[in-house]
């Protein structure tokens, strides 16, 4: 009788009690798709920047920069992002389009330009980009932007 009882105990209890604890354990997960600052390598979560990326970019390139693979390209380990930040700042005014390949994956899709953005909205994205997803790029100054929008 008394085996009996500790068995049942054991297999009822214990097994509502760890199947409770499962479901506690998803939860975090879910939230981890919204966790930013995982990505960033310099202390940009407070970056004005951010708000711009947040809005004119992140519906394609993802919030960890990312993008979407064969539709967008990532902004990570990219060479228009760390390289001459001219060709980057005519990307935003002008934005791209043509067949790429980056990170072995081929792009040949449209980026429209976001010239509606002013120069200082650009240079804080473009800043917020360079120092985000791993990139460990310098600043880009909205003077540099208005030369090349005025070219
Ligand atoms: C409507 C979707 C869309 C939006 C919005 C957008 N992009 Fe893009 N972006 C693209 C696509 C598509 C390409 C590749 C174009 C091609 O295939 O030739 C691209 C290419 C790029 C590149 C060069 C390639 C690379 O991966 O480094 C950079 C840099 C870039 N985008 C930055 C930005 C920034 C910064 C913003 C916001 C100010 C932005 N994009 C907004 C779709 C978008």
């Amino acid at each position: 009788m008394l085996i009996f009882c500790n068995y049942y105990y054991s297999g009822s209890c214990g097994n509502k009690k760890s199947g409770e604890q499962k479901s506690v354990i998803v939860q975090p997960d879910k939230t981890e798709i919204d966790k930013p600052e995982k990505n960033q390598t310099n202390n940009m979560a407070n970056h004005p920047g951010k708000k711009v990326y947040e809005s004119a970019c992140l519906v394609c390139h993802m919030r960890n920069g990312s993008g979407v693979p064969g539709m967008h390209p990532p902004l990570t380990e990219s060479e228009f992002v760390n390289g001459d930040p001219d060709k980057l700042i005519s990307i935003i005014l002008k934005g791209l389009s043509g067949k790429m390949e980056i990170q072995g994956e081929i792009y040949n899709s449209i980026m429209p330009p976001q010239a509606h953005l002013t120069d200082q909205q650009i240079a804080d994205v473009l800043t917020f980009i360079r120092g985000s997803f791993g990139n460990t790029s310098g600043e880009i100054l909205p003077g540099q932007v208005q030369k090349i929008r005025n070219e």
